[in-house]
């Protein structure tokens, strides 16, 4: 299917080179996984609604002047970035309390947090992506005290319009995880906004019935994922009825009695 060079597979992506140098291609797959990868399942479309609501809203924070590794979208599971050079921490902010912080710190799932909180995880697979603080990054270098500056503001600026994006069609952004990367122009160097935001990486919450329209539905075997993306993209009014991959699998059809 793919004649391109792989740069890397992940969890749920694979990075591909791209056609011009400086591009590569980043491939979102319909693997979920949680806990490290200790839980994993194949998601008939999970793939197709990240990429539409990853470009959706890399294409919003573009246009506000965040810089991001985003280029354009190719197909339904493609879409063409700037080749970066991947800061190794996982960058999270939380509004409210819950998942890890919640379970951590003994605070009910859904407390509003009285400001809002950043929190930094080392990308490291083998040790389950430990949390870090600021002098660990420092003393072992994975990103300069200019680089966490510049990710400290930039991931404020984009928790400000995520938080009003999502409120504006009735879902709570509760917390994200976010990815930095070096990108180099000549001799220069900036730090833009990389990976992806979707509700894979996000946790939403409908804002009238607190019902999870995220991941955490396959984390917590919930069901549904599907549906729940779906509805984050129909509500965003970035995808049409039509387009809109259907769950293959039984499905549930109405008794109707023939006269
Ligand atoms: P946590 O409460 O499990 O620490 O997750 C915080 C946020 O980060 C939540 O929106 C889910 C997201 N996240 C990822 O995208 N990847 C991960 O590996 C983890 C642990 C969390």
């Amino acid at each position: 299917m793919h004649h391109r060079r792989r740069i890397y597979e992940g969890k749920a992506k694979i990075i591909f080179e791209g056609p011009e140098p400086g591009t590569y291609i980043q491939f979102f797959k319909d693997n979920a996984t949680a806990f490290n990868a200790k839980k994993h399942e194949v998601i008939d479309g999970k793939g197709v609604l990240n990429n539409r609501i990853s470009e959706y809203i890399f294409t919003q924070l573009n246009r506000l002047g965040i810089p991001t590794h985003f280029i354009r979208r190719l197909n339904m599971r493609e879409q063409i970035i700037r080749s970066v050079e991947i800061i190794p921490l996982e960058v999270v902010l939380r509004n409210v309390a819950a998942g890890s912080l919640a379970k951590r710190l003994g605070i009910q799932e859904g407390t509003p947090l009285p400001c809002s909180v950043i929190e930094f995880y080392y990308k490291k697979d083998e040790l389950d992506d430990p949390m870090v603080s600021e002098e660990h990054i420092a003393a072992f270098g994975w990103a300069s005290p200019q680089e966490l500056e510049e990710i400290k503001a930039l991931s404020v600026r984009i928790n400000d319009f995520l938080s009003g994006l999502f409120l504006a069609v009735g879902i709570q952004l509760i917390d994200f995880k976010i990815e930095f990367g070096r990108l180099w122009e000549g001799d220069m160097m900036s730090v833009v906004l990389a990976d992806e935001i979707s509700p894979d990486s996000a946790r939403l919450w409908d804002i009238a019935t607190d019902e999870r329209l995220d991941k955490d539905r396959f984390r917590r075997n919930m069901g549904g994922l599907i549906e729940a993306y779906q509805e984050v993209a129909r509500r965003l009014g970035i995808m049409n009825e039509n387009e809109l991959p259907r769950p293959k699998g039984p499905v549930l059809v109405n008794n109707v009695s023939v006269l």
